[in-house]
């Protein structure tokens, strides 16, 4: 698999954690295409964490759907995700349990990749919870890297161990299309623009056929679901969601959104369908970006090249006080005047 630009999707993670279920799954395929998603490039709809049953078959070795969740299986998921145009991904974890404590594949990548070839897997996020401590981290992505090549089908390969061991030099020769580059994220602006300043210098390795992955979206959540982390109900103001889809975009990081996009408000579907800052993300080129400001860590000034000698320019005010932000021409090796 070669991703020519970062990937675009939604991820059931940030709005539904636990809660997931056939009927779910149905109802966000259709509202990725009756919202206008589909057309705007958004083709992935990956079901995260806590899909199966808690132990794997006795007989056969497998990781099992839940039964109760998803009473026909995965392949009848998967169908119709593919029969609307879209693409289905599955979760699974480097470690022996996932993170909310579902069989992990530790020790079972071979059959695991085989299983989700057989269901019509096209996108495989891989956790890093609860590895054995004795065990190579990035072996064990390679070692998921390596099953997928074998399992008979084309397979992203989503690497998700939060930057550990720098995930960034070794992600590409494991067989990943796209790393996690940080903790996870939550539904407050704090948490946003502290994930997105610690990447801006981690952005050399991230290019066609390997992204940078700075984590799902929160934009439009306002405090519904999973991603409330800090339970006050606050989530985010319009404006920071705008900034933060601004960031990821102007980065060109990969795009999985996380709101119920069933009932998205209009400020929210104007946001992530829009074409400029979309271009921007998908721009072919996919070169990093540079924070060409003075005061760089409250009023950063980023500067991206783009395909056919255009240029992003993005500046943030990140104090509360209305202010003039700076992109100094020479700070980006632009001749001044
Ligand atoms: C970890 C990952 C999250 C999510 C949860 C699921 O925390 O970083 O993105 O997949 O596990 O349990």
């Amino acid at each position: 698999m070669m991703l020519r630009t970062p990937p675009m999707g939604f991820n059931t993670w940030n709005g539904f954690g636990p809660d997931i279920d056939e009927r779910l799954l149905r109802e966000l395929a259709d509202a990725m295409l009756e919202q206008g998603l589909k057309d705007a490039g958004y083709t992935y709809l990956v079901i995260d964490d806590c899909w199966s049953q808690r132990q794997r078959d006795p007989v056969t070795d497998e990781i099992v759907p839940d039964r109760q969740k998803f009473p026909n299986g995965l392949k009848v998921v998967s169908d119709f995700i593919h029969e609307k145009g879209l693409k289905f991904g599955l979760y699974s974890c480097a470690g022996v349990r996932t993170c909310a404590n579902f069989p992990g594949s530790f020790g079972h990548e071979f059959l695991d990749a085989r299983t989700f070839a057989s269901y019509g897997c096209d996108y495989l996020k891989y956790d890093y919870c609860n590895v054995p401590h004795t065990h190579d981290g990035p072996l064990l992505y390679r070692k998921m890297g390596l099953a997928l090549r074998a399992c008979g089908r084309e397979i992203v390969f989503s690497l998700c161990n939060w930057g550990m061991d720098e995930t960034g030099r070794w992600a590409r020769s494991a067989g990943g299309d796209l790393y996690r580059s940080t903790g996870d994220i939550f539904d407050s602006f704090v948490r946003v623009r502290e994930i997105a300043m610690s990447q801006v210098e981690n952005f050399c390795y991230s290019a066609p056929g390997c992204f940078n992955d700075m984590d799902m979206l929160t934009v439009g959540m306002k405090a519904r679901g999973n991603a409330d982390i800090v339970k006050d109900g606050s989530g985010c103001t319009d404006a920071e969601y705008r900034t933060q889809f601004a960031l990821w975009c102007l980065f060109g990081a990969p795009l999985m959104l996380g709101c119920d996009i069933r009932n998205m408000d209009a400020q929210t579907k104007a946001l992530v369908t829009n074409k400029t800052l979309l271009a921007i993300d998908q721009d072919v080129e996919v070169r990093g970006v540079v924070n060409a400001s003075e005061e760089r860590e409250d009023k950063p000034a980023f500067f991206r090249l783009l395909s056919g000698g255009k240029a992003a320019i993005g500046l943030f005010n990140f104090t509360e006080e209305a202010s003039e932000v700076w992109l100094p021409t020479y700070n980006v090796g632009l001749p001044d005047g």
